[in-house]
């Protein structure tokens, strides 16, 4: 064999034959493109499309009024979906639809709590009737507070599980029949609380925890059909309502950004890049991941919640 490559008649080394052997493969080029936008990018040596397009497809958005989620429906209004955005709050949802309509979406706002799986459904249904089958399903809702888990009381514990994990739940199972399949994505809003111990938090650790669990298992159940379930776990995203709840002092904030070995807080943006990374077809092939986006502070394990704790008495 090893003379037979040669192509002379003269016996190769096994190095020179590998050589010989890998250079006769086949290498197939990527196909170029040739219009004037993608020749001017090559030129420029810039990344061939800096957003995805979501023009025309249905973005929903569990507790998408406010803070990090409406980041998000902001992000997929600036890339052309019809977005609805679901909250508690009517005044709340209809400022979110109106603002993500001055940035030229379609966009409808619904007024229900993720607690009533039977407003629930009838806010999917009636976004359903509206703009169609769902393409991206964010399930961000949520509640939380400092207190120490031996002042908490049953219904303290029981409303953050409420809200954060049988709200997902009920948003993520209910809207599965209206879910575009194949092709949706699904994303769950966690936290660095779902891996990490954090004291004063023993009712948002259970909740983003079993939401983590839940992301993996839907991911198993429901990739046969095409529909892929992720989460992303913020760290700490300035100027948010979960902040300014966990971090309610200028030194406790500033403990939050040293705790981050990136050295700065996240942005909103930085969370909806993610989503948007997540829903585009270059993720096509991922699922069941939990991704952080906390500038590494996660790396450093949970925050000590003692030092922010203002007992409610004296807030
Ligand atoms: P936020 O602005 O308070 O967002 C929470 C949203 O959920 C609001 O739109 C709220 O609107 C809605 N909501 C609350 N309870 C609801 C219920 N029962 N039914 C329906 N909607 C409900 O806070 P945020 O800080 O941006 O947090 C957004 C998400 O990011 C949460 O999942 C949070 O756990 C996660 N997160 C935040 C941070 C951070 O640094 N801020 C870090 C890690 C993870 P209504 O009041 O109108 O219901
Ligand atoms: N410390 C301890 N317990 C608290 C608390 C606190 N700071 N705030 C509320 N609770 C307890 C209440 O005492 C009550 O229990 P009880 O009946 O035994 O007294 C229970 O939690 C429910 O409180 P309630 O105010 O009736 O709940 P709600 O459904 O109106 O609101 C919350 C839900 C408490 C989570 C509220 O803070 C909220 O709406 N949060 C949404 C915004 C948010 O948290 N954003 C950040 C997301 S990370």
């Amino acid at each position: 064999v090893l003379t037979r490559l040669s192509g002379t008649g003269k016996k190769l080394s096994a190095s020179e034959a590998l050589v010989t052997f890998i250079k006769a493969l086949p290498h197939p080029q990527p196909e170029k493109c040739r219009g004037a936008r993608c020749k001017r990018r090559r030129r420029k040596n810039l990344p061939m499309s800096e957003t995805p397009s979501f023009a025309g497809r249905h973005v929903f958005v569990a507790g998408g009024s406010s803070g990090i989620n409406l980041g998000i429906a902001q992000a997929f209004a600036r890339a052309g979906a019809h977005v609805t955005v679901m909250s508690r709050s009517p005044d709340k949802v209809q400022q979110a639809a109106e603002g993500l309509r001055a940035l030229g979406a379609q966009a409808l706002g619904i007024s229900a709590d993720v607690r009533d799986p039977a407003a629930v459904d009838a806010a999917l249904r009636q976004a359903h009737a509206q703009f169609g089958e769902i393409d991206v399903l964010i399930s961000g809702a949520a509640g939380n507070f400092i207190a120490p888990a031996a002042d908490l009381s049953p219904n303290g514990f029981k409303t953050v599980i409420d809200i954060d994990l049988n709200g997902s739940f009920h948003v993520l199972r209910l809207a599965y029949p209206l879910l575009k399949k194949p092709g949706a994505s699904v994303i769950n809003i966690s936290a660095p609380q779902g891996v990490n111990p954090t004291m004063y938090q023993v009712h948002a650790c259970a909740a983003k925890a079993g939401i983590d669990m839940m992301t993996r298992v839907l991911a198993m159940e429901w990739g046969e059909v095409g529909v892929r379930v992720n989460a992303i776990a913020p760290g700490p995203i300035g100027d948010t309502e979960g902040m300014r709840r966990l971090a309610p002092t200028p030194e406790a904030l500033a403990n939050a950004v040293a705790s981050v070995p990136l050295q700065r807080m996240g942005t909103l943006e930085d969370i909806a890049h993610m989503a948007l990374f997540l829903s585009s077809p270059q993720a096509g092939y991922v699922t069941g991941a939990v991704i952080p986006v906390d500038g590494g502070s996660s790396l450093r394990g949970g925050r000590d919640m003692r030092a922010s704790y203002v007992p409610r008495e004296a807030a």
